[in-house]
């Protein structure tokens, strides 16, 4: 329970020193001037890591053939199957249900909840318990331009800003005209919003929006709206079942190449069963777990980017997945939290970036990939950085600012969770500052799609951050929850009007459960000469140091 050390409290005096005067420019609305369209540039060339090139390579197989992606993620594309598929039978079929969502969490729950609505009996298959992904891991916000000085207008011209116009427009449009309804939907659904006394909802900035319209329960939004879906999923458990801790591993075709189902592996007996569905959505999440260029993670342990490797065997293109989002403030002291994120409602709210010498030393709400950049500048080049005890270098978030700005009680009020996480250490952020470094945060890419999540695979549907386009390179605060959650209702819509209308010809009249895919896509692999693949989808992270690894294979 000690709290910093004492070289780290002696630094801090440098922060409180300048901070009266930063309260009083914040006050007076002075802030840091914002970077130029040519210095933004600059910054991401010499110091984002997506824009270096190593680390990096073209993967050697498949669709997205000769395409340059992190090494990381190259190997899990070339990787070979769990399982070997002439040992499957697929005429003993385990589970029959129209819709298969694989992931359970915010997404994969919103498209179950919308499917059954619409007719359908619908599995969620998922890799740990229901709701265990990076919805829950969310913080600050969903936004959503349901406020009378904005409009979705505004949000989408936000949106391709961020993502430095390299967004695909529809699903923009769909994921912006989409946010009020989704917001009234998670209100209909008990939602507990943060609100003013009078019962309007309380709106903030995010980085890079040009209205308030970050919606939040607290620090912990994800995690509200994981508790409302879950409920509800949970009150349709006639027509909604979940199989916990049973991961796909394979997605089935049937002879006529429409997706028809899954393998899934359970966790805990240790077999495979067999899921035949009329359709399928792809709803596993990102791949913070694979730790690209070594960063830490924000992301929950299950995040191992699954899908795209099921998906990508199945011949679906991916799309802008070269593009990585490293959230600007990750913790980096107390050692026990590093990589997890502090959510950027804290610079919402008033908190500014500081140097070693108490100096702000850039505009704390750049869109994130920009801001990231200005931290990595400040530490690396400029040797500005705070050096933790065992070495990670970061700069200060001044988080007490926000008690000056605001008022006394407000962190505790708005940032329970964060307050609570560092108490833990001895540290009061309320009065004392955080130490923060960017952190693996978000897959910006992912399964190509359509405004309604379909794929190029009949049959097949993703929504979340599983797929790639709606965010661009870039993806900006309260986007990512709002859009599993548009494009989870989306294709459950779509997916449940396919069951309907769009199958046609079912298994046993002369149309059969195939895993031929998944042998073409091996032989693929001999071709291309892959010498020992990696094994896929990664379902877990494997955190067991070599020397203990060594230990234990002799
Ligand atoms: O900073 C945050 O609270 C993260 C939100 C997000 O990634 O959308």
């Amino acid at each position: 329970m000690s709290g910093y050390t004492p070289e780290l409290k002696e630094l801090i005096k440098k922060v409180e020193a300048t901070r009266p005067q930063r309260v009083e420019r914040a006050r007076k609305n002075q802030h840091f001037t914002a970077l130029t369209m040519e210095q933004r540039k600059e910054w991401l060339n010499k110091y984002h890591p997506d824009y270096k090139s190593e680390g990096r390579r073209p993967v050697k197989v498949g669709s997205n053939k000769g395409d340059v992606f992190p090494e990381e993620v190259c190997s899990l594309l070339e990787s070979k199957s769990r399982i070997n598929p002439k040992n499957i039978d697929l005429t003993k079929v385990d589970y029959e249900t129209d819709v298969l969502v694989i992931g359970g969490g915010g997404g994969g729950t919103a498209a179950a909840l919308i499917a059954q609505e619409n007719g359908c009996k619908v599995i969620v298959a998922t890799k740990l318990r229901h709701g265990d992904s990076n919805t829950v891991m969310a913080e600050g916000g969903i936004q959503g331009a349901d406020q009378e000085c904005d409009s979705p207008y505004y949000h989408y011209i936000d949106v391709v800003g961020g993502g430095h116009f390299s967004n695909q427009p529809d699903l923009v449009a769909a994921m912006t005209n989409d946010a009020p309804l989704v917001i009234q939907w998670l209100e209909n659904l008990g939602m507990m919003f943060d609100k003013h006394p009078d019962g309007r909802m309380k709106v903030q900035h995010g980085g890079g929006t040009c209205r308030k319209r970050m919606h939040s329960a607290g620090d912990m939004t994800g995690a509200e709206i994981m508790r409302v879906v879950r409920d509800e999923a949970r009150n349709r458990s006639d027509d909604i079942k979940v199989l916990e801790f049973s991961p796909a591993v394979e997605l089935l075709l049937d002879t006529e190449g429409r997706c028809a189902g899954a393998v899934l592996y359970n966790l805990e007996t240790k077999e495979y069963y067999i899921v035949h569905a009329k359709a399928v959505i792809m709803a596993t999440g990102g791949f913070g777990r694979l730790h690209i260029q070594g960063f830490p993670t924000s992301n929950h342990y299950g995040a191992t980017a699954d899908g795209i490797v099921m998906a990508y065997r199945a011949g679906v293109k991916m799309k802008d997945l070269d593009s990585t989002q490293y959230h600007p403030t990750g913790v980096i002291y107390p050692e026990q939290n590093v990589g997890l994120l502090i959510t950027e409602k804290v610079r919402g709210l008033g908190s500014q970036l500081i140097n070693i010498d108490g100096e702000e030393f850039c505009f704390p709400l750049e869109p994130r990939d920009i801001e990231s950049s200005c931290i990595i500048k400040e530490c690396i080049e400029k040797g500005k950085g705070i050096m933790t005890p065992v070495g990670r270098v970061g700069v200060w978030l001044d988080s007490p600012m926000i008690e000056l700005l605001r008022g006394e009680g407000t962190v505790k009020r708005e940032l329970p969770a964060k307050h609570i996480q560092f108490k833990r250490y001895g540290i009061d952020i309320s009065k004392e500052p955080m130490l923060v470094y960017p952190t693996l945060h978000y897959q910006n890419g992912g399964l190509q799609i359509n405004d309604n999540g379909e794929t190029s695979v009949s049959g097949l549907y993703a929504a979340g951050e599983v797929t790639g386009g709606v965010h661009g390179r870039n993806r900006l605060m309260g986007n990512s929850l709002l859009d599993i959650l548009v494009f989870g209702r989306r294709t459950g819509n779509k997916a449940a009007e396919y069951v309907k209308t769009g199958v046609k010809g079912s298994r046993g009249q002369g149309v059969k459960l195939t895993l031929e895919h998944v042998e073409k896509f091996e032989k693929e692999l001999k071709t291309a000469h892959i010498k020992e693949p990696i094994v896929g989808p990664m379902i877990l992270p494997d955190y067991t140091p070599d020397h203990v690894k060594a230990r234990r294979w002799g």
